[in-house]
């Protein structure tokens, strides 16, 4: 039972497909002030667990930290972070009153979850102008299903989408990218799509190729298809400000571009410099912007890749205004000058010893704001105060609207697919997001970085971000800033075998990180191997939550409600119907412990190809993995569909499958052409046994 308390003047964001009538009166949970802003306040039992937020921080249970919808360009991804890159406003309170809560609102939007107080739930947000939905169910699963069915139909990525992919920020040359296929077909690794960073454009401008480096690019694009790898370009929020450009020359004639109140068009640098930012709340410069993926389209192209869409900002003329004032006013005061030598400035400000000897003592006080202004420069919220968006004809200022950017920038994309091509799928995953946005793509979880932490992290935020819609996930495999390690890799990649989306992407300056750079490349070969083994039956559980608004991970949480130990494992996630995952987090480990909340059937991926398979009772146990194994666990009385491994997803032979599991059991395996939309035959169907 969903219920909509409508409160001021909501933004129409249309994260909401359903048409849910507006209730009369006061939710049935918690209290609510409207006085100065919107404040929810709920208090909690002691064994309440809050689910939600999608890509937030933390843990699967959100209770014990405050969390900030408020997308920002984060590459920190510190336990201090109270904000990332998407803006996911939905949660649930599981426990002795179980409900789930949207707050439907584009600004900043704070969920303090027992962080001022521990008992204490209050979600906060400026402007009391938000649709509240209030969803009543059976269990925080039930409800996660309803609130699934009103937001509609979760991204569905082409089959191939399945497959490995290697990304680098640096590949620059045709040379580069033949050189990584080279590594991974030579080397027999799987692989199926290569990523190309902003490398490929000239000088950083949307929709351009460089031309010294990608001449004749069609067929380029067909060289790398005939050895079944599709490129992925990356495609920027922000279009360069460069005369006689044509995507800037359209933008500003038609008014495309966002605006500053006197009507100017808007300035912010990213990497090409300065650009503007393509008003993508506007239906008709949304409909320009996605058009412009024709460009790639045309020449091959099938797969995108949106970024800097919070949209990022390294700083604004008016910020750097701003420092210069601060600047000049610190140069001149006179304390400053009796007190330090102007040229110390760039560094930190201790004592120094000036030319005759002598010590100067520092003011620090009067040194850390101007620190602090330019530091602040980059995404700064002065900045998205300083430009409008136009929606039917009137001004909105970007702050109160802010999380929608990202969304509707992969939605511009998502809406031109079906222009450009109505009846094919197209491979679209976006760096920031609001509900909604799950609709036309899916997410990776941005910049992370070479860390064990980080592991651990990308699996407790798959499920939650399951509940709000994104489907199609996945991190960094190895990590994206500070350089990865064999080990570190070798693990990373044990769990993206069961990610959607298994990428390995660094940034450059980094370590290299290809498999085929590293000793005993076997290893990596196996694992990945596995993942292709598995795509049967990945891809069809995917396909299964996707078609029913359903999950693709779930906390053992939302399967074994009854057990209390399971109710509190947020290190293991169900994957589909079928299976259980545990993967190996920490450095240096041979194995971890893993709770089994009924009996299954361990199974271990060995380097020599072979499969371990081991029934193991419930409760608690240690199970061994070396660093070149991949663990799963068969839910009892259940089996899965295993392939022969091959180079690439189109190659897999899913005709002739083998079953791993318990006998006698039945598996309803779901396959389709893998790129057409035909999602409802009834021959995508099939079932197949575990014999005796
Ligand atoms: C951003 C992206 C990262 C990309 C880089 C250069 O940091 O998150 O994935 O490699 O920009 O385009």
């Amino acid at each position: 039972m969903i219920h909509k308390y409508v409160f001021g003047k909501p933004f129409p964001t249309e994260a909401v497909v359903t048409e849910v009538p507006a209730a009369e009166g006061e939710p049935a949970y918690g209290t609510i002030e409207t006085k100065e802003g919107f404040c929810f306040t709920y208090v909690m039992e002691d064994t309440d667990i809050v689910y939600g937020l999608g890509e937030a921080n933390r843990g699967l249970n959100k209770r014990g930290y405050c969390y900030i919808s408020d997308c920002t360009d984060e590459p920190n991804h510190t336990e201090d972070k109270r904000s990332l890159y998407g803006a996911h406003n939905f949660i649930i309170v599981s426990g002795k009153k179980t409900f789930g809560l949207f707050f439907d609102y584009p600004s900043s939007i704070t969920f303090d979850i027992g962080y001022t107080r521990m008992d204490t739930l209050k979600v906060s947000c400026g402007d009391a102008d938000l649709n509240l939905f209030v969803i009543d169910g059976d269990s925080p699963y039930d409800i996660v299903k309803q609130f699934r069915k009103i937001i509609g139909r979760s991204y569905i990525p082409p089959r191939y989408a399945f497959g490995f992919g290697q990304s680098r920020w640096g590949y620059k040359t045709k040379d580069d990218f033949r050189h990584v296929v080279k590594g991974y077909r030579e080397n027999n690794i799987p692989l199926d799509m290569v990523y190309m960073d902003i490398d490929y454009m000239q000088d950083f401008k949307d929709f351009t190729l460089n031309e010294e480096n990608f001449p004749d690019f069609p067929e380029f694009v067909q060289e790398m298809k005939n050895q079944n790898i599709r490129l992925i370009p990356i495609i920027d929020a922000g279009v360069k400000v460069e005369k006689g450009y044509d995507v800037y020359e359209e933008g500003v004639k038609n008014r495309y571009f966002c605006r500053r109140e006197d009507g100017s068009d808007f300035i912010a640098a990213v990497w090409p410099g300065d650009t503007h930012f393509p008003d993508l709340l506007n239906d008709e410069a949304r409909a320009w912007f996605g058009g412009k993926y024709r460009f790639l389209t045309d020449q091959g192209i099938e797969g995108f890749w949106n970024d800097m869409n919070e949209p990022a900002i390294f700083y604004s003329p008016e910020g750097i205004n701003e420092v210069k004032e601060m600047l000049k006013h610190f140069l001149e005061n006179e304390d400053y000058n009796s007190g330090i030598n102007a040229g110390t400035l760039a560094v930190a400000p201790t004592s120094d010893t000036n030319d005759s000897g002598e010590t100067d003592n520092a003011d620090w006080t009067s040194v850390w704001p101007l620190m602090g202004k330019i530091n602040g420069l980059a995404n700064s919220k002065e900045d998205y105060r300083r430009f409008y968006h136009m929606v039917n004809g009137k001004p909105i200022r970007h702050d109160k609207v802010h999380n929608l950017f990202g969304y509707n920038m992969t939605r511009a994309a998502g809406e031109a697919f079906e222009r450009i091509d109505p009846g094919k799928r197209f491979l679209m995953f976006s760096r920031s997001s609001y509900i909604g946005m799950h609709r036309y793509g899916g997410i990776w979880m941005g910049d992370n970085k070479s860390w064990w932490s980080h592991i651990l992290l990308n699996l407790k935020m798959l499920p939650s971000l399951n509940m709000c819609g994104f489907l199609y996930t996945g991190a960094d495999l190895g990590g994206f800033g500070a350089d990865t390690t064999r080990d570190l890799l070798l693990r990373w990649l044990a769990l993206g075998v069961f990610t959607p989306l298994m990428r390995n992407h660094a940034a450059a300056g980094t370590r290299d990180q290809e498999c085929y750079r590293f000793e005993g490349l076997e290893d990596f070969r196996h694992v990945i191997n596995v993942r292709y083994r598995l795509i049967p039956y990945l891809y069809s559980e995917y396909m299964k939550a996707a078609l029913n608004d359903d999950l693709y991970f779930r906390p053992l949480a939302f399967v074994y409600p009854e057990d209390s130990m399971a109710v509190q494992v947020e290190d293991q996630m169900m994957l589909g119907n079928e299976i259980m995952i545990a993967p190996v987090y920490t450095q240096n480990a041979r194995g971890r412990y893993v709770y089994l909340p009924e009996e299954m059937k361990f199974v271990k991926f060995l380097p020599n190809g072979s499969v371990l398979e081991e029934i193991m009772e419930k409760g608690h146990h240690y199970v061994e993995i070396a660093l070149n194994e991949v663990p799963l666990f068969i839910r009892c009385g259940k089996c899965i569909p295993l392939a022969e491994a091959a180079e690439s997803v189109d190659l897999l032979d899913t005709k002739h499958l083998s079953m791993l599991g318990y006998e006698g059991a039945e598996y309803v395996l779901y396959e389709d052409d893998g790129i057409g939309k035909e999602y409802d035959k009834e021959e995508n169907y099939r079932t197949l046994k575990k014999e005796k």
